[in-house]
This record gives structure tokens, sequence and C-alpha cells, in this order.
């Protein structure tokens, strides 16, 4: 069994000075985690435009990022964080990995400059709880260093073989953690996978049906090559109150294959997913918001089993104290979504 610390230790701040981990995420709406390049000028200028349009932006350090703007994109992430007013829209970064030449100094020179600001630091290429102690530790250090009032926290990209395997014990690793999204385009290539695109389906990852007496061509059925991923990470970060995310869909010319891979992990159980282009944030607001259709249903359930038990018919479907659950997960996003959005909230009649 893999030790853990006493459930008091656990709790407590890893540094003298460092505000208190949370017990439980913060409630905010997060559909699209939207990606801008922080060097560039002509971008950080439409900030405050682009944050009345999303739920989170996040300024990209990693991958993207070539090795002579490194430092440029750090500094202009620091100067976005403290001339910009959010609202409330969330702030944060993707820094570079663990092993990279930057890490050391993205983390030191964000927390020192702009850690009141920022609410959540992405880690690139987790490949298992030791990556998550060992940032865990560095923040609480830097925030009693730098007087950081409330603790930044930890969103892993599952993208490694051995972070997959390890992903239970991830999101275990810290209560800083807030949750995780696929990163499928590290992830097929550290497994091996032979596809060049990012995210989204292959034609050639499919099911052939049977061939019929009449020699007619056979159907193919196009499966979904990141079903399997999703689940365990849904699964692990549910499992631990924790937010799993889909991660980037990289052909941005591909408008119906973005929303139909959204969605997807929608439906599994994930709250978001990135935005790399405006057009995509369009599509996560419309895939991450529940279908009114399905809220009016969902709140005909809570109304007809007032305490969540027993059984009722409604339109000819049977719904019990588990239906009842599921109809509250759609209720209560909706209502986010409603605090935020007033053409939806009356579309779910909020
Ligand atoms: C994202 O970082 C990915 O590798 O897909
Ligand atoms: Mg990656």
């Amino acid at each position: 069994m893999t030790a853990v610390r006493t459930p008091g230790k656990f709790h407590s701040p890893l540094a003298i000075g460092a505000p208190e981990p949370l017990r439980a995420l913060p409630v905010r709406l997060e559909r699209m985690i939207h990606f801008v390049p922080p060097h560039n000028q002509k971008i950080r200028a439409k900030l405050a435009d682009i944050a009345g349009k999303v739920d989170v932006v996040l300024g990209n350090l990693e991958d993207a990022i070539a090795a002579d703007e490194k430092e440029e994109a750090r500094a202009g992430f620091i100067d976005m964080a403290r001339n910009t007013d959010f609202g409330s829209t969330g702030l944060w970064t993707r820094i570079n990995c663990l092993n990279s030449p930057w890490m050391l100094d993205d983390v030191i020179n964000i927390v020192s400059e702009v850690g009141d600001r920022v609410d959540v630091i992405m880690l690139p290429k987790v490949e298992g709880p030791w990556d998550i102690h060992y940032l865990d530790q560095l923040l609480a250090q830097l925030e009693a260093k730098h007087h950081v009032s409330k603790p930044i926290m930890i969103h892993a990209i599952l993208e490694t073989a051995e972070g997959v395997k390890n992903v239970e014990d991830i999101a275990a690793a810290s209560p800083r953690m807030h949750g995780m999204s696929l990163g499928p385009a590290d992830l097929a290539a550290s497994r091996g996978m032979k596809t060049t695109r990012v995210g989204g389906g292959h034609p050639d990852y499919s099911v052939l049906a049977d061939a019929g007496d009449d020699g007619a061509a056979r159907a193919r059925y196009q499966q979904d090559l990141w079903h399997y991923t999703v689940a365990r990470m849904v699964d692990a970060c549910l499992a631990y109150g924790l937010k799993p995310f889909y991660g980037p869909f990289g052909d941005f010319s591909d408008a119906a294959a973005c929303e139909a891979q959204f969605r997807n992990a929608f439906l599994q159980g994930c709250l978001g997913a990135w935005s790399l282009h405006p057009s995509q944030i369009t599509i996560a607001k419309k895939v991450f918001s529940p279908d009114p259709g399905e809220v009016l249903f969902a709140k005909k359930i809570l109304e007809a089993m007032p305490d969540g038990t027993g059984a009722v018919m409604i339109d000819g479907k049977m719904q019990d104290d588990a239906t009842w659950k599921q109809a509250k997960v759609i209720v209560d996003l909706a209502k986010l979504v409603a605090s935020k959005d007033p053409d939806l909230a009356s579309a779910y009649q909020l």
C-alpha cells in the first residue's frame, strides 16, 4: 500500500505561514480553459474582452512557446496577471514541465510577483504523485515567503503512459489538486500510438460490421480513441472530488469533430475542455452547458421526488433515488451556468 500522510497533516500547510489547504474546491464554472500566448502583445491588449467571453483564461508557457520566447512569455503572463481585471473569470497558467530549464523560474517568478492573482497552475507531463508533492511543497514555501493569502491549486495534465498508470495516486496526492486534463498529443507520443492528430478520432480506429451473404459493402464504425483514458481520468478525479477535463482538439477546421469529441467527454463526466482557437469557445460553451430539454426533464424529476427517495414514472420512464441524483448533477450545473448566462437561465426556466 502507498504510504499516505495522516489526515491532520494532509490538511495542514506544508510551510509555516502558507495558507491553509482548501477542504473543497471553489464552486466555479470552467467550461473552457482558453489558452493564450502571453508574449503576444496584441493578444494581451484584448484580454479584458477575451476574459468576458470565457470561464478561464490560461497563459501558456509550455509547448507551442518556442525556447527563445519562454522568458518573454513568463514576463507577459506576469504583466497580464497584474494589469487585467479578470472579474469572475479564472486565471491559470501552464508552466513548463519539471525537468525543463524553465520550470523553477516559472514558479518562483510567478508566485513572487502575482501569486495572489493566480487561481490554478497547470502542470504538464505529470507521471506520479511525486511530481505533485514537489510542486505542492515549493508552492507552500513561496506562498509563505510572499504572503500569498489563498492556496494556488494544481491541475495535472494526464499525458504520459506512466501518468495514466498512476492516475489515482496523482488525484490523491494533495489537497491542492484541482483536477486533470487529458493531453492526447503527448500521450499518443508517450504510448507509441500511431496517430499524428491532436485529439479526436481516427478513421482507422474502427469496428467493421459483419459481412452479409449479399456481398454488399460492410459498414465501418469509427470508435473513440480516448474513451479508455477519459474514463480512467473521470473515475480517479471524481473519487477524490476533483474536476476532469478533455484537453486540446487540434483540427480547427473541423468544428463538428471537435464538438463530437467534447460531447463524448461531457457525457462521460468531464466539465470542460481547452479552447485553443476562438471558434472553440463557442463549441465548448454549447457542449458543456447542459441541454435545456435535459434540464427541464431533470427539474421534473427533482420536483416529483422532493426528498429524493421512492419511485415515480415520468413520461413513461422509471425514476428512483439514483435517477434523482443524476437529475441533481444536471440541475446543479444548470444553476451554475444560469448564474453567468441570462439566455440559458431563461431556457432552463431558472
Ligand atoms: C497537450 O498538452 C497535449 O499534449 O495534448
Ligand atoms: Mg502536452
